[in-house]
């Protein structure tokens, strides 16, 4: 197992900037890397405000807040990540701009270095197939907002080495989150149950069965869940939830009720 020293974060939209926050925030230098210099600056921004709640709150002394944001460096030269030990990949859920951007990073980085996607649907193994060694490319799936939520989904794609499964889960924990490594499966991550329910809110509202604060109020009072679907749908960002939809939709074909729900023993899942 291989121990990050450093990293570096390629996109500072919600993701990259959460991510980049909570690396710096466990002590590693990171480089945020984003090609749009207002996406840099307001990346930048979300950090500064992030890091302001929990200097309000009382949660973090303002000093610790400065020199996380002085461990973390914006550029917007991929070049940049060459010298990382870890390159994590946050860019727009589209896998043939992934795959341009992974194999410049190929050219870019160290042959040592850990290629890991937070891709949150795409298949590791037909992203990995864009780098010299996809024994060293990993999925890190985190969960927005990143400072506040507590899981990661690590996903091995076919050719992942232990090594490099071992050296993510053991920096998910120094980041202190949660890392989900029980899937051998590349893609059965967490939108595979959540995409369905946003799906059908949606088709909810489309078919004028409810107004969507109606539909919302229905989850937060009756499972308690923090934000209705359709709240957390625009949370997540349309556009974010369509590309995941649709990968979702063409990787998988089911019919309507699975037989488990018929076939299991004892009438329970778990
Ligand atoms: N940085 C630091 N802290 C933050 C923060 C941020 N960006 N956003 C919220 N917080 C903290 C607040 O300071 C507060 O802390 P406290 O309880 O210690 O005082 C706590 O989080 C709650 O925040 P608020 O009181 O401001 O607001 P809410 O109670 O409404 O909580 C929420 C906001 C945490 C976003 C909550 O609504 C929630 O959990 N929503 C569901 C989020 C969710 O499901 N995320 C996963 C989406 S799927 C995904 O990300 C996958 C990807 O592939 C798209």
């Amino acid at each position: 197992m291989q121990v990050i020293q450093n990293c570096a974060v390629i996109g500072a939209g919600t993701m990259g900037s959460g991510i980049a926050q909570v690396a710096a925030s466990a002590g590693l230098p990171v480089t945020m890397i984003d090609a749009s210099a207002d996406a840099l600056g307001r990346g930048m921004q979300r950090i500064q405000d992030s890091l302001a709640r929990l200097v309000k709150k009382g949660t973090l002394k303002p000093e610790d807040a400065e020199a996380i944001t002085k461990r973390i460096k914006p550029s917007p030269e991929l070049s940049e990540a060459g010298g990382a030990d870890l390159v994590i990949e946050a860019i727009f859920e589209d896998e043939a701009v992934k795959r341009a951007t992974w194999e410049k990073l190929n050219a870019a980085c160290r042959a040592d270095a850990i290629f890991a996607s937070n891709t949150s649907s795409i298949s590791i193994s037909r992203l990995a197939a864009a780098v010299a060694n996809p024994e060293r490319f990993i999925g890190m799936h985190f969960f927005n907002p990143v400072p506040v939520m507590k899981l990661i989904e690590v996903i091995r794609g076919n050719r992942t080495s232990p090594e490099a499964c071992a050296t993510v889960v053991e920096l998910s924990k120094r980041l202190g989150k949660n890392a989900d490594r029980g899937q051998r499966l590349p893609r059965l991550h967490l939108h595979r149950v959540l995409m369905p329910l946003i799906n059908e809110a949606i088709f909810a509202v489309y078919e004028g069965v409810a107004k969507p604060e109606a539909i919302d109020e229905i989850f937060k009072l009756g499972m308690a869940h923090p934000m209705g679907p359709l709240t957390l749908a625009d949370f997540i960002g349309l556009d974010v939830c369509l590309n995941i939809m649709e990968v979702l939709q063409r990787g998988f074909r089911r019919s309507q009720v699975p037989p488990l729900s018929a076939a299991a023993p004892d009438g329970r899942l778990r």
